[in-house]
């Protein structure tokens, strides 16, 4: 069976058939999926359907591109709401410069950023971190804030296997999607090459990124074993031991 360990399944794009493809998931070896939060509506969202679907838990969080809206009445929301058992993780939170150029926006990024790190480190939950043309300043980041205290997976991983390494070192996992199937991800297939098997997590991001030879298409949980194939081959193992592997990860990780 395989983790999935980030997905976007309240995202509009799967408003036409979203049931009836979650009732597939796990006929077809998905066998348990994180649905992450990325606005507000988003982890509302998500919050409803992992209380639906006995296999789907949920991480709530704002994403640094939707720190618009963020606010002391948020922040109380999304504690009390992962109380809920079924809220597994924070996230998606982190910092995105690629979409985000001004100094003074990105600044703001960082402070919300360390907010939901905080929050993450007080009610004991694991963090899901995106960074995107934010390298530096996101380690810098939690470097200060002591986050190898906080277990978490940097999600969808796109920096050097170096820089994959250094927070492998803080104790955090490495979230590998289809991206990896791509020709010119040369980074990637060295990361995924390189860190250590206990420390990689299989996830597709979906909606988006879908693999070879699905690329530009609507991604979802499906298309998972194009990234497990891939990962496999750069390492020299079976499929099944990055399945295993990976699915023993994401159950320490979000203690399931
Ligand atoms: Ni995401």
């Amino acid at each position: 069976m395989i983790f999935e360990s980030h997905a976007h399944y309240d995202d509009k794009q799967f408003d036409s058939d979203r049931d009836k493809l979650l009732s597939s998931m796990q006929a077809n070896g998905i066998g348990r999926i994180i649905n992450v939060g990325s606005d507000f509506a988003a982890c509302k969202r998500t919050a409803e359907l992992a209380r639906q679907y006995d296999f789907v838990y949920g991480a709530i969080g704002i994403h640094p591109s939707d720190i618009g809206d963020l606010s002391e009445e948020v922040m109380e929301w999304l504690k009390e709401t992962a109380n809920d058992p079924r809220i597994v993780a924070i996230g998606e939170i982190g910092l995105d410069y690629y979409w985000e150029k001004d100094p003074q926006e990105q600044n703001t990024q960082q402070y919300w950023f360390g907010r939901q790190l905080e929050l993450a480190r007080e009610i004991s939950l694991p963090v899901i971190i995106h960074s995107r043309d934010a390298a530096e300043d996101t380690l810098k980041l939690m470097k200060n804030m002591h986050a190898e205290q906080i277990p978490g997976v940097i999600h969808c991983f796109s920096y050097s296997a170096g820089m994959a390494e250094e927070y492998v070192k803080m104790g955090y996992y490495i979230g590998i999607g289809g991206v990896i199937t791509f020709k010119n991800a040369r980074k990637l297939k060295e990361t995924a090459a390189k860190i250590p098997l206990e420390r990689i997590l299989l996830e597709t991001d979906c909606p988006y990124l879908s693999p070879e030879p699905n690329r530009g298409k609507r991604n979802s949980s499906l298309n998972l074993p194009y990234v497990v194939k891939e990962i496999a081959a750069l390492r020299g193992i079976t499929e099944q031991e990055v399945e295993e592997a990976t699915w023993e990860n994401a159950r320490r990780l979000f203690s399931l």
